[in-house]
């Protein structure tokens, strides 16, 4: 994955446990002390092998470490420059997942080699709807819970994220139940 995602899991990590965590887990993770390049595309494996080691140091499980990443990532992309992306992206909550194919779409104009999941939505209704996530990589259901609750906050809203796996008839796959606990009555 693109430098800038292994730059996040660093900012993420230094300003919740400090330098010195990181450093710990980058070592652990068989990492140079080095920066990583934002538009540079590293081995998936990179990012794997952070993950995994930040486990070990922090001792949190990686469903923790990833939802909380998919929190930090809407922030950190906010701040670092793709803000008028996120912005065109939707202004509501429900408009916004049901453009994150075209948005990633939009990220590889500026990141060629982007291996971006796909969305798609189904069952939306006033109360909620569900989010079907596909994606090359294994092991990311958790982010897409944080990324879709961070969503959720940057538009004020508060959801409640079910993640289950289905695909009968299609390709096996892992969706997402949003609810908007924010609408009185509407969790069921
Ligand atoms: C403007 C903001 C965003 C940028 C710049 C961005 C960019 C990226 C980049 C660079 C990757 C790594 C993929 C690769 O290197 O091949 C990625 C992966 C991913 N993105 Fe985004 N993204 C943004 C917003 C979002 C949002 C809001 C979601 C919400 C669902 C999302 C969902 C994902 C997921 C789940 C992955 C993991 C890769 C996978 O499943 O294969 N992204 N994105």
């Amino acid at each position: 994955m693109y430098g800038l995602i292994n730059r996040a899991v660093k900012g993420l990590v230094t300003e919740q446990f400090g330098i010195e965590a990181w450093d710990r887990i980058r070592t652990r993770a068989g990492l140079e002390d080095e920066d990583f390049i934002s538009m540079e595309s590293y081995d998936d494996s990179v990012t794997y092998d952070l993950v995994a080691a930040a486990t070990e140091e922090l001792g949190l499980s990686a469903d923790t470490i990833l939802e909380a990443f998919g929190g930090y990532w809407v922030e950190y992309t906010a701040v670092e420059g793709y803000g008028a992306l996120l912005d065109s992206a939707g202004s509501t909550l429900p408009e916004f997942l049901s453009n994150l194919d075209q948005m990633h779409a939009r990220v590889k104009l500026a990141f060629p080699d982007l291996k971006p999941p796909r969305f798609r939505i189904s069952e939306s209704t006033e109360a909620g709807l569900t989010l079907h996530y596909f994606s090359h990589r294994p092991g990311l259901a958790a982010l897409v819970t944080g990324l879709v609750k961070g969503l959720a906050s940057r538009f004020g809203r508060e959801v409640k994220v079910t993640p289950f796996r289905t695909g009968e008839g299609e390709e096996a796959h892992d969706a997402f139940k949003i609810i908007y606990v924010d609408i009185a009555g509407s969790e069921v």
